[in-house]
Order: C-alpha cells, then sequence, then structure tokens
C-alpha cells in the first residue's frame, strides 16, 4: 500500500545575497508579493495538496518566519475592538493548527541536500514534499496538489519540470530523459547545473519535489556536488534504478522570486490576477511601459 503523502520540507536557512541588502536583517521568505510573504504562499499551496505537517529548516536570522504562523493575540484582540473583520480574515491564512509546524536549524548553509538531511527526523519511513517558497507557481491546480496526483499515479518519486532555454542549464537541476508521454517523463539521470554542452537535455527542475524519505540516506554521505555544496540533485540521483522516478510537466508558470526580475514578475502577475487590483495594476502599466 502506498503511504499517503502528509509531510512537507520548506528549506529556509539561505543567506538570500541576490536580494541584499533587503535581507540583511530580514528573510528572503518573508518578502511578500502583492500582501502575502512567499512563506505563506507556500504553506497554502501545500495545504491544498493535503500536507498537514510542516517542518521549516531555518538559520540566524529567520525568527519572523516562525512568528508569522504564530497567534498574534494583541493584534487580533485590537482588530476585534475596532471590528475590523476584514483585517481579521486577512490573517486567517497565517494560521496554522496547533503543533503542525515544527523548525529545525541548519546551523551553516552547506547546500540544499544538507537542509533536508536536517529535517531527517521529521522525514522518518514517510513519503515528503519540498516547496522552495521563493519558487512560486501561479496554476489553477496548485503546483504541488498536481505532483500529489502523480505520486498517487506513480508511487515514486516525483519532481516539477519546466523547459529552459539551453544556455541557461547552468542554473539548475537538469534531466536525462526517458519515455515520455508529454506530460509526465521518465527520469534516467539527474545533473546539477550541467554547462550547455553538457546538458542531457533542457527539462530543469523547479522547487517542488515528491520524495521517498531513502533520499536521506544518500544526502547523509556529504557529498559535495556543484559549489562545493552537498546537492539535493545528487542525492536524488542516487535513488534512480531502484524507485519510480517521473519528472511532471506541470500546469502554470514558475516566477523564479529568488531573482529581482522573477521577483518584479511575480508581482505584476499576480497582482492583475486579483480582482480588487487588476484594473489599477492595468492602468498604470500603460503609464510606464
Ligand atoms: P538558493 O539557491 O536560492 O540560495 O536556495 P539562497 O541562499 O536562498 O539565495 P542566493 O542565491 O544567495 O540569493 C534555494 C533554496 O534552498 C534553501 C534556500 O533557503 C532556498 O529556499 N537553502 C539553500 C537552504 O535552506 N540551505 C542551504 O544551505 C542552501
Amino acid at each position: 500500500m502506498r503511504k499517503p503523502l502528509r509531510k512537507a520540507v520548506l528549506p529556509v536557512a539561505g543567506l538570500g545575497t541576490r536580494f541584499l541588502p533587503a535581507t540583511k536583517a530580514m528573510a528572503k521568505e518573508m518578502l511578500p508579493v502583492v500582501d502575502k510573504p512567499l512563506i505563506q504562499y507556500a504553506i497554502e499551496e501545500a495545504r491544498a495538496a493535503g500536507i498537514e505537517q510542516f517542518c521549516m529548516v531555518t538559520g540566524r536570522g529567520k525568527t519572523a518566519l516562525v512568528e508569522h504562523f504564530d497567534i498574534a493575540f494583541e493584534l487580533e484582540a485590537t482588530l476585534r475592538q475596532r471590528n475590523r473583520t476584514d483585517a481579521l480574515e486577512a490573517l486567517k491564512g497565517s494560521q496554522v493548527e496547533p503543533g503542525s509546524m515544527l523548525t529545525v536549524r541548519q546551523q551553516v548553509p552547506l547546500g540544499l541536500g544538507h537542509a533536508i538531511w536536517c529535517a531527517r527526523a521529521f522525514i522518518g519511513d514517510d513519503p515528503f514534499a519540498i516547496l522552495l517558497p521563493d519558487d512560486l507557481v501561479l496554476s489553477e491546480t496548485p503546483c504541488l496538489k498536481q505532483l500529489a496526483d502523480a505520486y498517487n499515479e506513480t508511487g515514486g518519486n516525483v519532481v516539477a519540470v519546466v523547459e529552459v532555454p539551453r544556455e541557461h542549464t547552468n542554473r539548475y537541476g537538469i534531466l536525462k530523459t526517458g519515455k515520455d508521454d508529454g506530460r509526465l517523463v521518465e527520469v534516467q539521470g539527474l545533473v546539477e547545473k550541467p554547462a550547455p554542452a553538457d546538458a542531457p537535455s533542457n527539462l530543469s527542475i523547479i522547487g517542488r519535489y515528491v520524495l521517498m524519505p531513502e533520499v536521506i540516506g544518500h544526502l547523509a554521505k556529504m557529498e559535495r556536488g556543484a559549489g562545493n555544496e552537498v546537492q539535493l540533485t545528487d542525492g536524488m540521483a542516487k535513488l534512480i534504478g531502484n524507485q519510480p522516478f517521473h519528472g511532471l510537466r506541470y500546469e502554470g508558470i514558475r516566477f523564479d522570486c529568488g531573482d529581482k526580475a522573477g521577483f518584479l514578475e511575480a508581482q505584476i502577475a499576480f497582482a492583475l490576477a486579483r480582482p480588487d487590483l487588476a484594473d489599477a495594476v492595468r492602468a498604470f502599466l500603460h503609464k510606464y511601459v
């Protein structure tokens, strides 16, 4: 019997150097797109995929991420006193079930693979999802829900993939592909940040994964890969051949919010998707473009 997918790991221990000085004293994952921090989009997407337990892998200066999901008792009492039901409503998505969110600390940012390994006690023997909050996906069906459905179909590892320009393969984890039905593609190999000439395809992994717990054993070897970091991609590559492993071409648009241009594009796209803002945004865009 296939184990249900109920756990998600959210690594948030990176330094966010591309967003300095904004990220000097504040976590990159607290940057808002329109009016909601990136981390909350990730938690809401996970919930919509049936996730019930969350583990944030945090580091120094990330306490606001934990605070954000707590109850702001004084703020709520004041809002109630003032009959601000609209503002109280806006706070709802930032509350989680008591006891459903853990944090573990990655003391030194040794890479994404190391961050996931830090959550090993939380993961135990269960399949788990990973969401990188700086990858934001605008889609009809939440991206992780699409992956969860694919996990139920295939019974193994599934990563969200998208075609990227060949000259950009050195920024991403890239697939060596097998059987491909246009939606699900069998993964025969994985390479982290290959030079365009060495890339086995131009299908890249985005920050949404459903993985089997066996990946932890491979990450535990702490082998250094691209950039001298412990790479999740290298750990995942060791699963291929032993377990089903697929890439899913998800429906939706991905925004790389760890990058300034990607972050600005997300602001525009998400604002245009909001009925309360779309007209105003469309009007001022005309002024500048
Ligand atoms: P990034 O590659 O975007 O790195 O990490 P970063 O440090 O956040 O940002 P830049 O490149 O310096 O601007 C991808 C994801 O992996 C997490 C990050 O928090 C982000 O969610 N991560 C990365 C860790 O948790 N630990 C690490 O050691 C590395």
